[in-house]
């Protein structure tokens, strides 16, 4: 006797439903265009390296996958039991077919594995050449820190590399485990406290590339993106030597918005964790020198505008929870103000 009736049977399929309607959306959604951080899209040689390793191994895979599927409908369908009394030809295996079917996959994976084995050996040889440009990249809680050692420059979140040129990061952190990802440009290399992984990137083309953390930190992990800004190397000279400005304290007898703002910068305790170089020295916040040259904050997660650095300044810790900017005393709002005056002198 059968077990399933055709009701059973439907209230299953009904149940099913929003399983399938749930596979077809995530499907559809890894198929968006001009995915900002689509991995399939590589924009420079390194990720191209990688790319090329993929999408034949993906290839093969599909290959088989069908041809495994297919074999077993078909095996499923054609020898299916077909009466109570029909029992299926018993034989004691196929000395050829088994062979091959351990040979052929033995073959492939070498192949695949040789293949994966060279590319990661290649991916991680370091270039001590003078054409490269390094890039100390520091994680934080959440937040990322790009030290360029050769050129005297230290900004974060936004890393802005010249187009052509490789570029090697050195990673640290400086709290817990993260993970360096710019999905368009390189795979993703973990950033471990008490040691320095390498990894390289390199852009094609000027464009930005965005990016995120990809490992678990702690509560504001998803708040902890990037982003990858690559110039013509004319433009990032221009850049570079606009990095190198200080920015010197209004000079004394200023008065003004920005002046009363720049001395809450030290009084509200700012500076005790923002360096602006030529005016402060602060090591646990990221380095405002040049703050209102960047298109994002907080992580790459808010857009810089004066709007955003409100609210920001109102809360951090309910715009980004956790964080390590904890002011004891809330900022009035003529304070922030003054304070957003200030800041937005920082190009
Ligand atoms: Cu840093 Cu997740």
């Amino acid at each position: 006797m059968r077990e399933s009736t055709p009701v059973k049977a439907s209230r299953r399929a009904r149940r099913l439903l929003p399983l399938g309607l749930l596979v077809v959306a995530a499907a559809s959604g890894a198929c968006a265009r001009n995915a900002p951080q689509d991995t399939l899209s590589p924009e420079g040689p390194i990720a191209r390296q990688l790319d090329n390793l993929f999408n034949p191994v993906v290839a093969v895979a599909a290959v088989f996958f069908f041809l495994v599927q297919g074999l077993v409908l078909f095996a499923a369908i054609r020898f299916r039991r077909r009466s109570e009394d029909e029992a299926p030809r018993q034989i004691h295996g196929n000395v050829k077919l088994e062979i091959a079917w351990t040979a052929i996959p033995a073959l492939i994976l070498a192949v695949v594995g040789i293949a994966t084995v060279v590319t990661i050996w290649d991916l991680n040889k370091i270039d001590k050449s003078a054409e490269v440009l390094n890039v100390t990249v520091t994680g934080h809680q959440w937040w990322w820190e790009y030290e360029y050692p050769d050129l005297g420059v230290v900004t974060a979140n936004e890393l802005y590399i010249p187009t052509g040129t490789r570029v090697e990061l050195k990673l640290k952190s400086d709290d817990v485990i993260h993970s360096f990802w710019p999905p368009k440009l390189a795979g993703k290399v973990d950033v471990i406290p008490g040691r320095t992984n390498t990894m390289a990137i390199e852009a094609n083309n000027p464009g930005e590339f965005e990016g995120q953390c990809a490992e678990f930190c702690g509560i504001s992990h998803s708040r902890m993106r990037l982003r990858v800004i690559a110039q013509a190397p004319e433009n990032f000279e221009a850049w570079v030597q606009d990095q190198k400005r200080k920015q010197p304290a209004p000079a004394p007898g200023t008065a003004g918005d920005v002046a009363e703002g720049a001395a809450l910068f030290q009084s509200r305790g700012c500076a005790g964790c923002h360096t602006v170089a030529g005016y402060t020295q602060g090591e646990v916040g990221p380095n405002l020198t040049h703050l209102f040259d960047r298109e994002t904050f907080a992580g790459s997660i808010f857009e810089l505008n004066s709007i955003n650095l409100r609210r920001w300044l109102r809360d951090p810790q309910e715009e980004k929870p956790g964080n390590k900017m904890v002011l004891p005393v809330p900022l009035t709002e003529d304070e922030i103000t003054k304070l957003i005056a200030y800041l937005e002198t920082l190009k």
